[in-house]
């Protein structure tokens, strides 16, 4: 292994930045070139490659979003494109490549090393935390706290004027960011997509809290459960009480990485680097009480099970 690649790939996430400095210096310590690629597997069928050193990636543990772009490649799901990705693979002489996003970026991996003879390695980075192998992802945990740090501040309002405030946050299929900041922001209720839930049974609950002299609630929706302008409507319907909806939608993917995402991304990046020099392929880096944890693409991509039960019932408790 002489010269190996890295790009970031799908939605970006705080920390992608910090983990491509983590891999570029690591490989460039162990005597390895690196190059980077632009805008995912994108930039790999168009030849989108630059030459990385150490200046490369200075002044960039703190920033969000990625130095190398990021796309959803539409082409690359094509086995056309995939082959003229490999074509530039070999011609560029990449040895190995390290592969940062989430379950579209791994299937991506899955799918070139299946059919191809190159070495990847995947690095865990998406908001939505829902990759297996690993308990977080990088950027989940900056995720929740721009969220919190703005459910905080619709709580002040709610309060103020005695409204229900319906918060929507991201997570298409996974409920982890609604769930993580309903506990943390002290919100009434939380509807995701791995529970079963009741509005109306939801709405009863408002109207009981509101004859004892409840004045305000915020209710948390992750997008994949229900549209909050849907359930703000269900609920003004039922309980006749006023509501306002805010989705937080993009914000909650830019923003500085929290020490716990920096710090995972300079684990888990120089994780990866170690594999691709040991000859491993087709496995993603993860942490698993503090431990790192290898598994199997396939493993990694697999429906992650979230256990919502008793930090559910901790929550309506806590309200
Ligand atoms: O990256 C994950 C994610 O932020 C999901 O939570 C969300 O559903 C999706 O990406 C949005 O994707 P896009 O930016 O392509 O609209």
């Amino acid at each position: 292994m002489k010269r190996i690649g890295v790009l970031t790939s799908g939605g970006d996430a705080p920390g992608m930045n910090a983990a491509i400095r983590s891999i570029v210096r690591c490989a460039l310590h162990e005597k390895l070139e690196v190059v980077g690629v632009l805008r995912g597997y994108d930039g790999l069928i168009n030849e989108e490659i630059r030459t990385m050193d150490h200046a490369s990636v200075s002044n960039i543990i703190n920033r969000g979003g990625t130095i190398l772009k990021t796309a959803r490649s539409a082409e690359f799901m094509t086995r056309e494109g995939r082959k003229r990705a490999m074509d530039v693979i070999r011609k560029n002489k990449i040895d190995g490549l390290v592969l940062i996003g989430g379950d579209g970026t791994y299937r991506g991996g899955i799918a070139l090393t299946e059919e191809f003879e190159i070495p990847c390695i995947g690095v865990p980075c998406t908001i939505d935390n829902d990759l297996n192998g690993t308990e977080a992802t990088i950027g989940s945990d900056t995720a929740v706290n721009t969220a919190l740090e703005a459910i905080d501040k619709i709580r002040d309002t709610a309060t103020s004027m005695e409204r229900i405030f319906v918060v929507e946050v991201m997570g298409r299929e996974s409920g982890f960011i609604a769930m993580q900041v309903a506990v943390g922001g002290g919100a009434e209720d939380v509807l995701i997509p791995e529970r079963k839930f009741d509005v109306e049974e939801m709405c009863h609950d408002i109207v009981e809290g509101n004859i004892r002299g409840k004045i305000s609630w915020i209710i948390i929706v992750a997008e994949g459960a229900a549209k909050g302008e849907a359930i703000a409507r269900q609920i003004t319907d039922f309980t006749s009480l006023e509501t306002r909806v805010v989705v937080l939608g993009h914000v909650q993917r830019g923003g500085s990485p929290t020490a716990q995402d920096r710090i995972l991304a300079a684990r888990l990046g120089a994780e990866a680097v170690g594999l691709l020099l040991k000859g491993e392929s087709g496995k993603a880096v993860g942490v698993v009480s503090d431990e790192i944890n290898i598994v199997d693409f396939e493993f990694a991509v697999r429906k992650k099970i979230l256990e919502t039960d008793k930090i559910y019932n901790l929550m309506k408790i806590l309200t």
